[in-house]
C-alpha cells in the first residue's frame, strides 16, 4: 500500500469539514457477499434481466427467489468487515456527515454508522407489491428456508409456495430491481451530499449504474475532491484526485489508524 498517498488523503481527511462516503458491493465481498460484475459475482450466474427486473417479477416471483434465497443466506451470515467499521469509526471521529449505499445487506448500520442513505433498498423489511404492508424479511426468510432449495423452486414455478400478502398481492423485499422506481427522498438526499460534501470517499464500486455512478461528478462540480478506493480500474481513476486499487477492508482501516494518530 501506498502509505505517502495514503498519509496525503488523511491530510486532505483532516482539512476537510463534509465528507461523504459512496459505496458499492465491493465493501462487502470481505462479509462473504460476492460483488455483482467480478469474477464470480452475482451477474455472472444470473442473469438481471431474468433474475433481477421488477417487471419479471410481478409476472413470475419464482425467479427472483430463485436468486434471492442465495443472497438472503449469505447476507443473513455476514456481519460488518473492518472496512464497513472503519467508515463507522470515521463517523465517529465527527469526520463523515454519511455513507449513500448502492448495497442492500444493512452492514453499514450494523457496523453502527448512523447515517446511511440505501439508494437501492434494504433486505431487511419486505413489502406487498398491491397494498404496500410491510413485513420483515426475517419471518419471510425463515419460512423459505424451511423448504429444500430445488424444491421450493418447482413449487413456485407452478405458482405454488409464493410469498403473499393477506390481500393476494406478491410481497418482495425492499430492494429496487430494474425498471422499479427507487425511492425519490433518498435519490434527493444522496444527490444533496454528494454535491454539497467537500471530500467524496468512493469505495468499493464499479459505477455501472445510475443514479450512483453521475453522484462523483456532482462534487466535482460544486469543487469538491474524490478519492476512490476499489479493487479494479474505473472511468473515475481520471477523475479522482485520490486512488488506491486494493482491497477497502485493508485500506480503509489503514487510513482511520494514521488519522488516530495524528489526533
Ligand atoms: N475492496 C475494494 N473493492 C472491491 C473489493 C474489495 N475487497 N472487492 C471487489 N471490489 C470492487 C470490484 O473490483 C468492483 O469494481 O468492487 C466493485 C463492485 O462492482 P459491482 O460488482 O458492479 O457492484 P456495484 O458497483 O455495487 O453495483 C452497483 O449494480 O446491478 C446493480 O443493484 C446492483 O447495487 C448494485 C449496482
Amino acid at each position: 500500500m501506498d502509505t505517502s498517498s495514503l498519509q496525503n488523503l488523511a491530510t486532505a481527511i483532516k482539512k476537510s469539514s463534509r465528507i461523504v462516503s459512496l459505496t458499492g458491493a465491493g465493501i462487502s465481498v470481505a462479509s462473504g457477499i460476492p460483488d455483482f460484475r467480478s469474477e464470480g459475482g452475482l451477474w455472472t450466474r444470473y442473469d438481471p434481466s431474468l433474475y433481477a427486473s421488477y417487471s419479471k417479477f410481478v409476472e413470475d416471483p419464482s425467479y427472483f427467489w430463485e436468486m434471492h434465497i442465495e443472497t438472503m443466506r449469505l447476507i443473513d451470515r455476514a456481519r460488518p468487515n473492518p472496512a464497513h467499521r472503519a467508515l463507522a469509526d470515521l463517523e465517529e471521529l465527527g469526520l463523515l456527515k454519511g455513507v449513500i449505499t448502492q448495497n442492500i445487506d444493512g452492514l453499514h448500520q450494523d457496523a453502527g454508522t448512523s447515517t446511511v442513505y440505501e439508494l437501492h433498498g434494504t433486505n431487511k423489511t419486505s413489502s406487498c407489491i398491491i397494498c404496500r404492508r410491510q413485513y420483515p424479511t426475517k419471518e419471510i426468510a425463515d419460512h423459505i428456508f424451511s423448504f429444500q432449495k430445488e424444491d421450493l423452486i418447482r413449487k413456485m414455478r407452478r405458482g405454488n409456495e409464493i410469498p403473499a400478502c393477506d390481500c393476494g398481492g406478491w410481497i418482495k423485499p425492499d430492494v429496487i430491481l430494474f425498471g422499479e422506481k427507487m425511492s425519490h427522498e433518498v435519490a434527493v438526499a444522496a444527490q444533496e451530499l454528494a454535491s454539497s460534501c467537500d471530500l467524496l470517499l468512493v469505495v468499493g464500486t464499479s459505477l455501472q449504474v445510475q443514479p450512483a455512478a453521475s453522484l462523483p461528478f456532482a462534487t466535482k462540480h460544486n469543487g469538491g475532491a474524490i478519492a476512490f478506493i476499489n479493487r479494479e480500474p474505473t472511468f473515475l481513476n481520471r477523475i479522482a484526485d485520490h486512488v488506491f486499487l486494493g482491497k477497502a477492508e485493508e485500506i480503509l482501516p489503514e487510513l482511520v489508524n494514521m488519522l488516530n494518530a495524528a489526533t
